[in-house]
């Protein structure tokens, strides 16, 4: 199998090249065509239709994975034109030449489709209405990709932190080092999602759909909805890590969390305020199970922690 990751910078494309990586001949591609170290790799911007194509006709792989987006929430309302081309028109150029090549797409997309006015996990099926430019972008891009005729797995996802690339995460550990009280968001709800679950499932779900007979393979198409287990709001995740983090020597003097509204720290684009996804049916049709996003958490911090306490990072630190 030949794997086409799109966004291998990103924080879920960098989980995706390890997890992908004994599926197959894995091509990763990034938008600059630069690697962190400025390793080189294949150029691959969603931004250009031409470029785009001639990756995807010289590549000439079985599984596209798009994990390049758009994904600068606030300024996509400045810019929803560019958002609507990389997040929406791009996938329906990527499902096109798939459909053709009888490729299959991976794509990922996210809880930002809906309004958060729901009172129980979202499904996959329940009524989308996005709240912002970047929503809708995304929600563009799942209907371009449905419509173009290949196989495809469009997981939403949510609330995404990593140990590196730009986060919650990493903005609350550096804001608790930095000051002795900070105000956060209670009023939002969803389940923080570490990249590494979202590529050990992928993977895991890949796995599946190669071991499978081809003629059957079009049976896994769809909609899945791709999360940690359980709930919290962002001052509650800030909280949790902050405690996780102070007990793995990240933070000396954990700042004192303090919950504030949503009114109280306005944005650009409105997020929805409720948006735990569902993920019974990711769970039933490929016999996984989903973590407590606490678990990721923790891990994600430990891994952190073993960063930071090796001596490179020291001499780094003192330099
Ligand atoms: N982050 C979240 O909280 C969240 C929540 C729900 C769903 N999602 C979805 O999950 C997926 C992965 O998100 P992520 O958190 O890994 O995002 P990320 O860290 O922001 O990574 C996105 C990657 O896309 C690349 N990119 C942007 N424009 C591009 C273009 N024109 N051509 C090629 N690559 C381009 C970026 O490249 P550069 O490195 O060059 O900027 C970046 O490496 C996305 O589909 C996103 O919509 C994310």
């Amino acid at each position: 199998m030949k794997i086409l990751l799109l966004g291998a910078n990103g924080q879920v494309g960098f989980e995706l090249q390890r997890a992908l990586a004994p599926l197959g001949e894995l091509v990763a591609t990034t938008r600059s065509g630069k690697q962190p170290g400025d390793v080189v790799c294949v150029q691959a911007d969603l931004g250009d239709s031409d470029a785009l194509a001639d990756v995807l006709n010289s590549v000439q792989c079985d599984i596209v994975v798009n994990a390049a987006a758009y994904t600068v929430v606030d300024r996509a309302e400045d810019e929803p034109a560019l958002a609507e081309r990389i997040n929406g028109v791009a996938l329906a150029e990527i499902g096109a030449w798939a459909a053709r090549r009888g490729a299959l797409v991976v794509h990922y997309s996210t809880d930002y489709v809906f309004d958060g006015q729901g009172t129980r996990p979202y499904r996959e099926d329940d009524a989308t209405a996005p709240l912002g430019a970047y929503g809708r972008s995304k929600l563009a891009g799942e209907i371009a990709l449905r419509g173009a005729g290949c196989d495809h797995l469009i997981l939403r996802t949510a609330w995404v932190y990593s140990a590196r690339g730009n986060n919650f995460l990493r903005t609350m550990l550096r804001l608790a080092r930095e000051r002795e009280r900070l105000g956060v968001v209670d009023d939002q709800r969803g389940a923080p999602t570490s990249s590494r679950l979202i590529a050990a499932v992928t993977a895991a779900m890949l796995t599946q759909w190669i071991g499978c007979e081809p003629a059957r393979r079009a049976g896994y198409n769809g909609l899945y909805h791709l999360a940690a287990a359980g709930e919290t709001t962002w001052c509650g995740f800030a909280r949790a890590l902050i405690a996780a983090a102070t007990r793995a020597g990240l933070v000396a003097r954990a700042p004192e969390v303090a919950a504030i509204r949503t009114a109280d720290f306005p944005v650009k684009a409105r997020r929805p305020a409720y948006s735990v996804l569902d993920t019974s049916r990711l769970c039933e049709r490929f016999g996984l199970v989903l973590p407590e996003w606490t678990q990721g958490m923790d891990a994600t911090i430990s891994e952190l922690a073993e960063v930071y306490s090796s001596p490179m990072q020291q001499a780094a630190e003192k330099a």
